[in-house]
């Protein structure tokens, strides 16, 4: 929770009259209080209206460097920290010493390999023994090798003056078995490159890659690498197969890359500079990833993985690439810094260039370096995006910059802006006031991390966009589900529903990309995500099935129609508390109250802290109150059951000094995702409902100390309300759920009528479709549907089919016709037109 929780109401646009017409829209018919048992819904297609043209970049992909998602991750190199120039240099390797070797290592940078390529491995050898005196490297958590494939092995070499050089190279089993082996002689004293393949007698997944000299005296290795001959599309310096080819399995329209917060860097030398990431890979400047953290205190970034590769990989999968520029910032929500306004020439020509290396001609320069790494065609790059998750004035002066040089220079190039990391807060609103007071834009980047919940709620969120404004690119949104944000069917089905708004939208909104894409088993940070795999293995999650059943059947037009569904109102629950921001205050007579009249808790601190559990602060029963004392942040203490519904919280509350007022949590899951109502937030300039699913609604208010204020929170089925000294200040709607979300389209290309319908409850649905204006059609019709009787099932490594979708015929498609849609479900039918 962070105060980039701040923002205001969403103020409503003007909508499009036509749109209003064409929308597949979600109708309630009634809303019941408590659950709905079995369904029935009605679904009408206007089969003969015409509709909206469906963007073949609406379903695309963001690729990120975190989790380990290229280094140890899609990027096939086996070697990790190939090149000694990790900030720990011999990071993943150890000596070899087998019996009677003796000597040293050192990892040292006289006469390095090039400039970008500092360090380099010496070996000295006092006494190589039988077999050789060297380094192991056991790749990122073990070397997969499968019997019988080729592996490509490379490194540079070179001798002491007059020394008699010679490198014996092994590939060899966790158990010390030789699987593979080779040996070159003829180093020489200056720097060679050495290859060879090498061919695995066996199957194994903890192989290790020896390096050992042979000879007396020294030898200095340096870009020491290892690669499957098996990449995807068998390319050199290629891309893991298998992951590679999951994402070509979704059809993405596009590819976001490299970032994310990878783009942004924490400082100036951290941040993404595209041009350190092309040609050859022993004269890439790698870098340090920003998303190191102490489970992965090297993760780096070799940039193996760089931009001709990235350009090359959207043209092996049909994907439209989106690179995202660094815009002369760093990561904002690492305070990390912006460049001067006046120094950003470069970061802008940057931008420009890399335009060119992926459009120019041949003899422009950045063409001919394209065309020199071997595509001399251009790759027709379409769209740019200027920063990632960027914010404020800071940001919209460095874009503007931006935007003027590219459009001046390439005018066809789609400029893509950011509109902060929230979608309804007081930066988003910044940037959609700056869009519609004359910022130009032609695609706006939106991220979402939001509970399924407000996925359900926030269905139409696009219906009342300005059609004549930007159009969206939703950058990066997944459901997080509770405080353990699990992969599972729960959060997958509501991205399902909330793509069924997306389609509705096709007219306004151009792509949207789940993120993070991967995530490397034991190396995550951050969760949930697309992807997980270790070094053999992939788990494809609920939610990659949800983006694979909408991409694989994307329409060319969505059609017209409507949803009559049941809505259900989910009782918000969750336990209570009290907090501060940067402020002293105090708590008493704090009472929940059933709606029915029972005293579920009365406070009485003589007892101490009994019953609380504290988050940061400093808490202390005094005088019959709650007391916190420290002035920190997100200061919290909570109390009672996550169960707790319907009730009315009282309490009494006196600020004893510091920067803001009051936090009153209410329909609290956990103490790490409070609910709560903040008074005198924002400076003491605002108060607002924050956290959950709640829309946030800043009014301004401020909190004086030394005075006890009455506060009271009612939470009822359909409506929280929120008092201070008897005074109604905010009302939030709990909006229902529909017991069935639907879209529906036309594959032009092969005429069927294709429907997504998600029903995201316990009970089936029994879902009439009326298809209006159609003509004949095929009696068979093809369902993919995604269920689980539980919504939290989820896949696992082990377990990878926990949750896939199952392909079957379904009979007796007609004008009229029923279908029962699974409980807990994503169900496409493809329903053919003679
Ligand atoms: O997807 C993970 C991170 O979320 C991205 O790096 C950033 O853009 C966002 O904050």
């Amino acid at each position: 929770m962070t105060r980039l929780m701040r923002t205001v109401v969403v103020k409503s646009r003007r909508v499009n009259p036509i749109l209003l017409l064409v929308l597949f829209s979600l109708a309630v018919v009634f809303t019941a209080p408590f659950s709905v048992r079995a369904a029935q819904a009605k679904i009408t297609v206007d089969v003969n209206k015409p509709g909206l043209a469906f963007p073949p970049t609406l379903h695309g992909l963001f690729f990120e460097d975190i989790n380990y998602g290229a280094d140890g991750g899609l990027y096939a190199e086996l070697v990790q920290n190939r090149s000694f120039e990790d900030r720990e240099p011999l990071y993943a390797w150890r000596e070899a010493a087998n019996a009677g070797a003796k000597g040293r290592i050192a990892v040292e940078s006289e006469s390095p390999l090039n400039a970008n390529n500092l360090h380099f491995l010496r070996i000295y050898v006092a006494d190589p023994g039988n077999t050789g005196y060297g380094v192991v490297n056991a790749g990122f958590d073990g070397i997969v090798l499968h019997a019988g494939d080729h592996y490509l092995f490379s490194v540079y070499s070179r001798r002491r003056a007059g020394d008699a050089a010679a490198l014996d190279i092994v590939l060899e089993g966790g158990d010390g078995r030789i699987l593979a082996s080779t040996n070159f002689m003829g180093i020489a004293d200056s720097w060679r490159n050495f290859e060879a393949t090498l061919v695995s007698s066996e199957s194994v997944t903890n192989a290790r890659l020896v390096v050992l000299a042979t000879q007396p005296g020294v030898v200095d290795v340096d870009m020491v690498s290892l690669f499957p001959e098996k990449t995807f599309k068998s390319r050199r310096n290629g891309l893991r197969a298998d992951l590679a080819q999951a994402l070509a399995d979704l059809k993405p329209g596009f590819l976001r890359f490299p970032g994310g917060c990878v783009v942004e860097g924490k400082d100036f030398s951290n941040m993404y500079r595209w041009k350190d990431t092309i040609g050859d890979v022993s004269e890439r400047k790698q870098n340090w990833n920003v998303w190191q953290d102490n489970q992965s205190p090297e993760y780096n970034q070799t940039y193996g993985l760089g931009f001709f590769e990235y350009f090359q990989f959207c043209e092996d999968i049909g994907a439209e690439p989106v690179p995202v520029v660094n815009c002369g910032m760093c990561c904002q929500a690492r305070h990390g810094p912006p460049v001067p306004l006046n120094q950003i020439g470069p970061y802008v020509q940057d931008a420009l260039d890399l335009i060119e290396f992926a459009n120019g001609p041949t003899n422009s320069v950045w063409g001919a370096r394209r065309a020199a790494l071997g595509h001399a065609t251009p790759f027709n790059l379409k769209f740019i995006a200027v920063g990632n998750e960027q914010w404020q004035q800071v940001y919209f002066d460095r874009y503007d910059v931006f935007h003027r040089a590219i459009k001046a220079k390439y005018p066809h190039i789609k400029i893509i802006s950011d509109a902060g990391p929230l979608p309804n807060d007081a930066l988003w609103q910044f940037a959609w006031n700056k869009f519609r007071s004359g910022t130009q834009a032609d695609v706006v980047d939106e991220h979402y991390y939001v509970p399924p919940r407000w996925l359900y709620e926030n269905v139409n969120r696009y219906d009342s966009y300005d059609r004549n404004g930007p159009k969206i690119f939703v950058g990066e949104f997944a459901a997080h589900d509770g405080a353990a944000r699990r992969n599972n069917l729960r959060a997958a089905l509501a991205e399902a529903a909330y793509m069924t708004g997306l389609w509705k939208n096709a007219d306004e909104v151009l792509m949207a990309s789940y993120a993070p894409l991967f995530a490397k088993a034991g190396h995550d940070q951050w969760h949930p995500n697309l992807i997980w795999f270790d070094n053999s293995r992939i788990e494809l999650t609920p939610s990659y099935y949800v983006q694979a059943q909408f991409a694989q059947n994307r329409p060319d037009m969505v059609l017209p129609g409507q949803v009559e569904a049941p809505k259900v109102v989910e009782s918000h629950a969750g336990m209570i508390g009290v907090g501060t921001w940067n402020t002293r205050a105090e708590y008493k007579d704090i009472r929940v109250t059933a709606s029915d009249g029972r005293v579920l808790y009365a406070s009485d601190f003589t007892k101490g802290l009994e019953g609380w559990t504290t988050a940061g602060g400093d808490w202390s029963a005094a005088d019959g109150a709650l007391r916190q004392n420290s002035g920190g942040e997100n200061v919290r203490a909570v109390l009672g059951n996550p169960a707790w519904t319907n009730y009315t919280l009282t309490l009494k509350a006196r600020k004893l000094g510091g920067d803001e007022g009051f936090l009153v949590l209410f329909q609290t899951p956990d103490i790490d995702h409070p609910v709560w109502w903040n008074l005198g937030g924002w400076g003491n300039t605002e108060h607002s409902l924050q956290g959950g699913s709640l829309v946030e609604n800043h009014v301004p208010g401020s909190i004086e100390a030394n005075r006890w204020y009455d506060i009271r929170i009612e939470l009822r089925d359909d409506k929280v309300k929120a008092f201070l000294d008897d005074r109604l200040i905010h009302e939030a709607d709990n909006r229902p759920i529909a017991t069935l979300y639907a879209a529906a389209g036309r594959d032009q290309r092969t005429g069927e009528l294709v429907l997504q319908m998600v029903n995201p409850f316990a009970e089936s649905t029994t879902a009439s479709v009326i298809l209006n204006g159609v003509g004949k059609l095929g009696y068979k019709a093809r369902m993919i549907t995604l269920t689980n009787p539980k919504p939290d099932a989820e896949n696992s490594l082990d377990k990878p089919d926990t949750v896939v979708p199952q392909t079957s015929d379904f009979s007796g498609v007609a004008p009229e016709f029923t279908c029962i849609l699974a409980p807990y479900s994503l169900t496409t039918l493809r329903i053919p037109q003679d």
